[in-house]
Formats: structure tokens, C-alpha cells, sequence
């Protein structure tokens, strides 16, 4: 009943680590991750009033594009399906569409999808880059009827509506709000809700500095904010072992399972920052957790191929 009820409200979860103590900083992760296992953290703010808009409109299907291992296909598919839609997913690669029974096979993220009732169009990656294209879309809708079209990464201003949700009165004792950053749907909702005594800190997991750009349209003029683009981790989707071992290391710590895409590299930086004397003493953070959890199998897959250390889960 997701889409029609109200989720309970994620846990502020402190984190206890020595370094934390020796700088005198608190450090508490909001576990949006819990909401659900598919259409988990930012996923789950993004998609509700989309999928409010699409019910209103009275369409019957929702179509969207994605990577293969996309979270927000996934969360898509599920939250489709409880919401009553069809579900069509746009996929970035055509040569996944050459044996589809082998694709789902070997993919986590697409299997789930295709469970959930999501039909697949594989395209090339030269075609993926003009998906926005008019024309496109109207070659989209002679093949599929008319549809609700959600957004890659499902950031639009319904998106950011949804992201305002996130932080709640309970959360204004924070100076800081953390969280990571792919097209900036999520940290703009954080923006806009943030109290002026908080500041909201990006941290990018992909390279480039167009993305002050794209989030600035959806904040008013807010000032409240900056990204910290120095933990990509080499772009998105890339990864290092040192990372994977912070991954595991924070969850052994921690009992907290981050994500290599985003979240990872999110609390990576966090923590290298507070090693850094960026935050002052007596700093309260909140770090919100954004999900992404259903991409570790595919991560996992590549470093058992490469015979490295996999991500504990
Ligand atoms: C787990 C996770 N965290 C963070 C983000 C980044 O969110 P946004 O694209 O709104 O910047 C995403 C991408 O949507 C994601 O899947």
C-alpha cells in the first residue's frame, strides 16, 4: 500500500565510530533505505507524486529509461506494479536485447524489473543519448500507446516535491544534511526543506561540475548548499577496492550496508571530510541513506569475475 499510505518514518540511526568521537562530531544516517526494498529511500520520494500525477492524468502506463543495473528501473517496476501500472523500461545497451532469456538471467536489476511486470526495450547507447528527443518519443508511443513519462533518474519537479518529505521537524537539530548526488532531484528537495541553520552538502557519484547547473533551476536561489565533487571514485558506476572495503568496514562497525554507486561514496566522503577538520567540534550531521541496496549483486558479479573482495551483505 505504499502509494496510498503514509510509509512510517526511516529511523535517525547514530553512528558510533572512533574517529567521530576524537573529533567530537555526531554522525546519524536517516535510513530511507528501510522504506522498501525496491523502491527504497529517494526512490520511493520521487516516484509518489508521480505516480499521483500519472493516476490524475488516467494513464495506465509509466515509462521510463535506465542503465542496466538502474535502481530507479527497479523502483519503477515495483512501485508500478503496487500502484496498478503497466511498466515499460527504456534500456541503455542494445546488445542486452540479443538473447533477453540470458539477460535476465545474468541481471539482477532487469530480472527484478521483468518480475514485476516490466516490458524492456534494449537500445543502443547512440540512441539512449537523444531519448529526450521529440521524435523519439513519438516513435515511443506509436510502439507503445500513450504513456506517463517518468524522467531518467526520475528527477522532475515532482520528484523534488517529493524529496521535500524527507527531512522532518524532529531533523532540525542537525547543522548539516549529506547526501549523494546522480542527477540532483534528491538534493534539491533537501534544499528546499533545509532550516536556514542548516547547510546541505552534495556529494556527486559521477564526474563533473555541470551538476550545479541542474539542481539550481529547482532551488529558488538557495544558497544553503554546495556539492564536495572530490569522491567519484573515477565517475559513476566506478569503483575502487578501497572503497569496497570501506563499504565492508563501515558495515562491520556499523551493522549500516551502504551501496558502491552512491551511498558509499557519500559516507566516504563524509568521513574523510570530518578526518579533515571540515566539520566543526560538536557538528551534527545527518546523512541520509538513499537506497540503492538491489544494485550490490550486479557489483558483486563484476568483483567475483575479477576475483576481488566482494561487498558483504
Ligand atoms: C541510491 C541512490 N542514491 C542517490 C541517488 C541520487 O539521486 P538524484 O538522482 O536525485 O541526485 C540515486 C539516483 O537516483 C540513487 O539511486
Amino acid at each position: 500500500m505504499l502509494f496510498q499510505l503514509e510509509i512510517p518514518i526511516p529511523e535517525n540511526q547514530q553512528i558510533h565510530l572512533p574517529i567521530l568521537t576524537t573529533k567530537g562530531v555526531e554522525l546519524f544516517i536517516k535510513r530511507e533505505d528501510t522504506i522498501h526494498p525496491f523502491v527504497s529511500g529517494n526512490k520511493f520520494r520521487k516516484l509518489k507524486y508521480n505516480i499521483a500525477e500519472a493516476k490524475r492524468q488516467g494513464k495506465e502506463t509509466l515509462l521510463t529509461f535506465g542503465g542496466a543495473f538502474s535502481n530507479h528501473i527497479a523502483a519503477t517496476a515495483a512501485a508500478g506494479k503496487m500502484a496498478g501500472f503497466k511498466t515499460i523500461g527504456i534500456i541503455r545497451g542494445d546488445e542486452l536485447g540479443k538473447d533477453v532469456t540470458k539477460t535476465l538471467l545474468q541481471n539482477e536489476t532487469l530480472r527484478n524489473a521483468s518480475e514485476n511486470g516490466m516490458q524492456f526495450k534494449f537500445i543502443t547507447r547512440e540512441a539512449y543519448r537523444n531519448k529526450t528527443s521529440e521524435e523519439f518519443i513519438n516513435q515511443l508511443k506509436k510502439e507503445f500507446g500513450d504513456f506517463y513519462l517518468v524522467p531518467e533518474g526520475g528527477t522532475n519537479a515532482l520528484a523534488v516535491k517529493g524529496c521535500e518529505e524527507v527531512l522532518t521537524n524532529e531533523d532540525e537539530k542537525f547543522n548539516y544534511i549529506c547526501c549523494a548526488v546522480g542527477t540532483g532531484g534528491t538534493i534539491s528537495g533537501l534544499i528546499n526543506s533545509a532550516e536556514n541553520h542548516q547547510k546541505v552538502i552534495g556529494f556527486p557519484a559521477l564526474k563533473g561540475d555541470f551538476l550545479v547547473e541542474e539542481i539550481k533551476p529547482y532551488v529558488k536561489g538557495s544558497e544553503n548548499w554546495s556539492l564536495q565533487t572530490n569522491y567519484h571514485f573515477g565517475g559513476y558506476g566506478k569503483y575502487s577496492e578501497e572503497l569496497i572495503r570501506f563499504i565492508n568496514e563501515f558495515k562491520e562497525q556499523t551493522g549500516v550496508l551502504l551501496d558502491p554507486v552512491y551511498t558509499g561514496k557519500m559516507l566516504f566522503g563524509i568521513l574523510d571530510l570530518v578526518s579533515k577538520d571540515m566539520f566543526s567540534k560538536n557538528s551534527k550531521i545527518l546523512a541520509i541513506h538513499t537506497g540503492g541496496l538491489q544494485g550490490i549483486a550486479g557489483v558483486n558479479k563484476k568483483l567475483k569475475n575479477k576475483n576481488k573482495e566482494l561487498i558483504k551483505v
